[in-house]
């Protein structure tokens, strides 16, 4: 993060000197309203291949632009005083592709994590990544578990990166491991409610998010999130992953302050007939 981020053009603002910078609102646009802002983001990163075809590049310079709209993206959020973004990079259906981009793009979690931890760590940034981590090469394995344990204790903005990501891998994982304490002895059935499977998934500890935003204009979760989304706002924008920049953004959460949150019940005071 540190160069890019720390270069980052704000419109609206002078750039601070990254010492002196405080996370919360001060930089947050007059449109946007402090007291309405989601807590948590999650983001569907997607369209790095269109961008790239657009301009007649190969797919994966597509994926590297991308790594500069996700650092724009959480230096924005960090700044405007959004407590957690939780981003999918790759999905358990990725793997799908063919294997040269796939090994790109390891090779791209590897060098970014690598080149960018000093600047999370001075950020104040907590990552962690979300998913089967498991079958991501030895390497990135490494570097993830030096980044997290590192940035552990940061009370800065919370940045999950969804690798290896798959809603319903997720859900079947908790199905398997309380099964397995049921099986055992160690837990009674009726225990299980939706807070104890909560605690299970790889969310476990982070509140529901409360906006998804979608980028290229697709209309489909892919797998994202399947049970923490439920009662999320979604907003699919057209703009490609690696154009999606500041103005995107407070569209999103403009989007997102319009919108009546019910949760199934009904609006207060709809109930009187003026
Ligand atoms: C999203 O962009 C990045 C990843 C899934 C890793 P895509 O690579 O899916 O781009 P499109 O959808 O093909 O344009
Ligand atoms: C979703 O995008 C996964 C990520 C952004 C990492 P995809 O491009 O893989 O989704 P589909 O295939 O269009 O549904
Ligand atoms: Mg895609």
């Amino acid at each position: 993060m540190s160069r890019a981020l720390a270069t980052h053009n704000h419109m609206q603002t002078p750039v601070p000197d990254p010492a002196a910078r405080q996370p919360g609102t001060q930089w947050l646009p007059a449109e946007l309203d402090s007291a309405r802002l989601p807590a948590h983001v999650a983001l569907i990163m997607d369209g790095n291949g269109r961008w790239a075809r657009g301009r007649g590049l190969p797919r994966v310079m597509g994926h590297r632009q991308g790594v500069e709209a996700l650092k724009r993206t959480l230096r924005l959020c960090s700044d405007w005083g959004i407590g957690t973004l939780t981003a999918y990079a790759f999905s358990t259906e990725n793997w799908n592709r063919p294997g040269e981009e796939v090994s790109f793009l390891m090779a791209l979690f590897e060098r970014v994590l690598e080149r960018e931890l000093q600047g999370l760590e001075r950020e104040r940034v907590r990552i962690r990544f979300l998913g089967d981590l498991s079958a991501l090469p030895a390497g990135l394995q490494r570097l993830i578990a030096d980044a997290t344990a590192r940035t552990a204790g940061n009370t800065g903005i919370r940045f999950n990166v969804c690798t290896n990501y798959g809603g319903r891998a997720e859900l079947v994982g908790a199905a398997r491991r309380l099964a397995e304490q049921v099986a055992s002895g160690a837990l009674d059935p009726a225990a299980i409610d939706e807070r104890r499977f909560a605690s299970e998934l790889h969310t476990a500890g982070e509140n529901d998010p409360d906006l998804l935003i979608r980028t290229s204009g697709e209309q489909r979760l892919s797998n994202f999130l399947l049970w923490q989304l439920a009662y999320a706002e979604l907003h699919i924008t057209d703009v490609l992953w690696p154009d999606f920049d500041e103005a995107a953004l407070k569209t999103a959460l403009l989007d997102y302050q319009s919108r009546q949150r019910r949760f199934g019940g009904i609006q207060p005071g709809s109930l009187s007939p003026d």
